[in-house]
Formats: C-alpha cells, sequence, structure tokens
C-alpha cells in the first residue's frame, strides 16, 4: 500500500487544468481565503468535481482550487482544507497536496491559524516555521514510504528566501516551531504550558501532516502561521473561531505582500 490510495485522475480534469504546470501551490488557512482574489485567476476548480477530493463541513474553509498568476508566477492555490477533527483520515487530510505533486508543483506553501505560545510572538503577527511538532498520534505516510527524512521538512532555501522579502518589506516575521494537534477543542492552559515546554511556538490543528506528505514527496515545503490569538491560559480573553477569523483577515494583507516580494525572487 502506497498510502497514496484516494483515486485522483488527472486525465478526466479539464485541458486547462492538466497543462497549467503550477511552479507554487499555496493552501490557505482559516481567514485566509481572501488571498484568492489577489491571483489573476484563469480557472477555479471545486474539490466536489474531483474524484476522492474531500469536503470541508467547517465555516471560513471553502472548498476549490484556483489556478492563475501571483506576482507573475503560475500558482495554484487550495481553498479550503480538511481536518483531522472533522472525522477525517491522515489520507484523506492530506489528498489536497497530492494532488498538487500531480499537477506539476514542486515548491508549496501551507498557511494556517494558530495560537502563540511566545510572549515575543503577539497575535496578529505572522510566524514562519523552522519546525514542527506532528503531536496528531497519525501519519499520511502509514502503508508508506517509511523512514523519509524530516530534518528539514521546511525548506532552509525557502525560509531564507522569505525571510529576506519580509524583512525588505520592513515587515515582522518571526520564526518557530509549530506545533499540530487533533483538536477540535481548543486547548487547556496545562496543555499549552506542555506544549511550551516541549519547545513549540505556537498551537494549531493542520499543517503537520500536509508538510509531512509533502516532504515525502521531495516537494520544497513553506509554512506560515498567522498568530490569530494568545494560546489558553496566556492571555485575558476566551477562544473563539469569529476572533481567529476576524484577526487573520486583518493580517492576510501583511503575507500578501511578504508572499508577491518572495516569489518574484523564489
Ligand atoms: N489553538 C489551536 N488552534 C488554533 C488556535 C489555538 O489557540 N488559534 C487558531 N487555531
Amino acid at each position: 500500500m502506497s498510502g497514496m490510495g484516494l483515486s485522483m485522475d488527472v486525465e478526466v480534469l479539464p485541458k486547462a487544468v492538466r497543462d497549467y504546470q503550477p511552479e507554487w501551490g499555496i493552501v490557505l488557512g482559516s481567514g485566509l481565503g481572501m488571498l484568492v482574489h489577489e491571483v489573476d485567476a484563469i480557472l477555479s476548480l471545486p474539490y466536489e468535481e474531483i474524484t476522492g477530493m474531500p469536503v470541508s463541513t467547517v465555516p471560513g474553509h471553502e472548498g476549490r482550487f484556483v489556478f492563475g498568476r501571483l506576482a507573475g508566477c503560475r500558482v495554484m492555490m487550495a481553498q479550503g482544507r480538511v481536518h483531522l477533527y472533522e472525522g477525517c483520515t491522515a489520507e484523506e487530510v492530506t489528498a489536497t497536496v497530492r494532488f498538487m505533486e500531480n499537477l506539476g508543483v514542486r515548491k508549496l506553501l501551507l498557511t494556517n491559524a494558530a495560537g502563540t505560545l511566545n510572549p515575543q510572538f503577539a497575535p496578529g503577527s505572522w510566524m514562519m516555521l523552522s519546525d514542527q511538532l506532528n503531536l496528531t498520534g497519525t501519519s499520511p505516510l502509514m502503508g508508506g514510504p517509511n523512514f523519509a527524512d524530516m530534518s528539514a521538512i521546511y525548506s532552509p532555501e525557502l525560509r531564507g528566501c522569505f525571510a529576506a522579502a519580509a524583512s525588505a518589506e520592513g515587515s515582522t516575521l518571526h520564526e518557530g516551531v509549530y506545533a499540530g494537534l487533533i483538536g477540535p477543542q481548543y486547548e487547556t492552559p496545562a496543555e499549552v504550558r506542555m506544549l511550551r515546554i516541549l519547545g513549540a511556538d505556537a498551537v494549531g490543528m493542520s499543517t503537520v501532516l500536509e508538510a509531512i506528505q509533502a516532504r515525502a514527496l521531495g516537494m520544497e515545503v513553506a509554512g506560515f502561521s498567522c498568530l490569530t490569538n494568545w494560546a489558553a491560559g496566556l492571555g485575558a480573553k476566551p477562544l473563539s473561531h469569529d476572533e481567529v477569523l476576524k484577526t487573520g483577515k486583518a493580517a492576510a494583507d501583511q503575507m500578501l505582500r511578504i508572499l508577491m516580494r518572495a516569489l518574484g525572487n523564489a
């Protein structure tokens, strides 16, 4: 078993999709969906139209690929993802990544909304992922391939490129470790203290499995967390999904400017 069992038949897709050859794949997290409006879109492909592509049930997550140009580069955006907490398997959660790879994507940007655990990283700012803790208890690689090397799961070259772009924009871009949990509940304060001891700077419910899948396929991966709130026990307010979506929307513009500059140079 290869772990690639979802039958996504590229041959039945419109020719414009098959021939597009996107250089970059971008997965948009909670509240960041409006980044699709920034691409000169040539085509949108709803997940429902792709055999085997799971569709999300969470508000704020649509389900489609948008193909177009961003900063002159051919990109393919995934607007909406499915999560383990919806009852999906690790294989389903990573179907978008395999689909993108099938269509020729070699560089993948994963974005998400996350809680911040690092007192230096305020809500409303962005963190580029330097590494991750997969605390979901599962892997998209179960059934093979075994023993894929994850020592540079987030590409040092891409990280350098995005750090340079952020600094040229005069924009703060933190770097740190993302802990991916199964959810769907937010963490308890005790869990947050545990995560800090483990070395996490941010916590969320996505991304880690997609990064593992992409790296196992030899893709270059970059990851970005929109830090939407202090993790439980660190801030004064109770956590709410609405707050997460609102902060994500407000911070999206900053990410867009960094992206536009970096894509031109990567
Ligand atoms: N915890 C987990 N996932 C999240 C959070 C959080 O605090 N904020 C946004 N996604």
